[in-house]
Parts: structure tokens; sequence; C-alpha cells
């Protein structure tokens, strides 16, 4: 799993977005969810103020992303929930501690819980994640609603560039159970951050194992070890 720096990126994405524009008809509907941003959400034990702080930070100490505490000011949106909006290069390699500058989960000399994209946390961790996108609460009828799914992130390597024109299929099964048929469920396409996306529902499983296919003979298994994903977890696999 790598972050690419995001020169690249722009180069890559110009030319794959006139790709798209000049050479293909592909429609497809927009990613089900956000792929710039992520958010975090926390939920506040009631007794705490109403100031909430997620101080973000990496386990290798050259990758601080801000060192005072208390860290990043939260949102509060409802029903004493909090919420910060995250780019993903904060992700995976992090940890979080919510604070409201007086009290802290987890406590003082412990490791913060693993910082998650989409995860919802209370004060004993991860506790689901998130349907909503990030800024949701902007819509005022929108909730905040939450469960054991996967919310999978998917970008091929760039040596087979043409794969970002094609349709590509995630072939899973949930926990012990049976792989899906092949080629899989069909995902859904970013042509901006060249990400392929997919929300699975885990249900009561603990796990998910996923291999990659556009359905014509390229496969992603991981060289040979698929992708295995604890439930909770960053479901992100970049090889760009
Ligand atoms: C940080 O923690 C994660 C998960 O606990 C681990 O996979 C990773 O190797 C750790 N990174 C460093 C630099 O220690
Ligand atoms: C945190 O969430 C878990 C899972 O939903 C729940 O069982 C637990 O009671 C919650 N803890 C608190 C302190 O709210
Ligand atoms: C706001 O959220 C509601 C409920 O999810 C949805 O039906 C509606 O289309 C949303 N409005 C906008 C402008 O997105």
């Amino acid at each position: 799993m790598k972050f690419i720096n995001s020169f690249l990126v722009f180069c890559t994405l110009f030319i794959s977005q006139t790709f798209l524009i000049n050479a293909s008809p592909i429609k497809r509907t927009p990613p089900s969810f956000e792929l710039q941003n992520t958010a975090i959400y926390f939920k506040k034990p009631d007794n705490w103020n109403n100031q909430i702080y997620a101080y973000i930070y990496s386990n290798n100490s050259n990758n601080v992303i801000k060192s005072e505490w208390p860290g990043f000011s939260m949102r509060s949106i409802d029903d004493g929930y909090y919420s910060l909006v995250l780019q993903h290069k904060y992700f995976p390699d992090f940890k979080v501690i919510f604070t409201d500058g007086q009290n802290q989960v987890p406590g003082v000399n412990q490791e913060g819980f693993v910082l998650t994209m989409d995860a919802v946390y209370n004060q004993t961790g991860i506790i689901g994640i998130s349907y909503n996108k990030p800024y949701f609460y902007y819509n005022k009828s929108e909730k905040l609603a939450y469960g054991n799914i996967a919310k999978v992130y998917y970008r091929p390597s760039h040596k087979g560039v043409d794969l970002y024109l094609k349709d590509m299929y995630a072939h899973f099964k949930i926990g012990s159970g049976e792989w899906n048929n092949i080629p899989g469920e069909l995902m859904e396409y970013d042509p901006y951050t060249m990400f392929y996306t997919i929300t699975i529902d885990l249900g009561k499983a603990e796990s998910i194992t996923l291999t990659f296919t556009d359905g014509e003979g390229y496969w992603d298994n991981n060289n040979e070890m698929n992708y295995e994903f604890k439930k909770f977890s960053n479901f992100f696999i970049d090889n760009y």
C-alpha cells in the first residue's frame, strides 16, 4: 500500500480525463462515496464538555500531522456525535485520541484507536462504519447511519492504465461464506481519482476476502494471497 505524490496524480488524472472525454463513451453512475475526503465520527460521553478534539498521530514518530495537543476541533453534528473530515493521506498509518481537553479516550499513556476511514467511535473504540459521505450534515434531513459495512477503495496498477476505462468487479467472500459468482459485483468508478469503489454489507461477519477482475482476464488476487480485511478496517487498496 502506498500513497503517490500529488503531481503524479494530477498528470495521470489529466491524461485519464482526456482519454475519457475524447475516447470513451462510457457513462457511469457517480461513486457511492466520496473519494477525496473521508470523515471520522465520535459519540461523546455524556459527562464530557461540548468542545471535542481529535488528536491524530502516527506510530511512526516522523509522521505527525499536528503535534500540539489537543488536536483538530471536531464539529458537533447530532445526538452527541461529532465529525472531523480528513484527506485520505492521513490513513491508514495513524492513530486517534479523542479529548474534550480534560478527559480523553483511550486513556493517558495508552495507544490511540486506529484511524479508520468513515469510522464511528465511541469511548470503547470503533462501533461501525458510516454510510454517509463527509459533510452529509449540511443536508438537515440526513442522519448519521453506520453498521458493519466495508467501503472498499481499489486502484489497480497504472501499468494496466487501460484498465481504468473498463468495468471492474469485486469477487469476494464474507467471513467464511461462499465466494460470490464470477466475475463478482460491478464496482463504481471515479475518473478523477481513478479509484473503483463498492460498499459491501458484512452482516455479522468479522472479515472479508476480496479479489478484483475486469471480467476479461485481468485478475488481482494480491499475488495469490487475496486481500483480507477484518471488519472496521481501512478497506483501502492502492496499487497505483
Ligand atoms: C503502526 O501500526 C500499524 C497497526 O497497528 C502497523 O500495521 C504499522 O506497521 C505500524 N507502523 C509503524 C511505523 O510502526
Ligand atoms: C459503545 O458502543 C458499543 C457498541 O455499540 C456499546 O456496546 C457500548 O455500550 C458503547 N459504550 C458506551 C459507553 O456508550
Ligand atoms: C437530503 O437528504 C434526504 C434524506 O436522505 C434526501 O432524500 C434528499 O434528497 C437530500 N437532499 C439533497 C439536496 O441532497
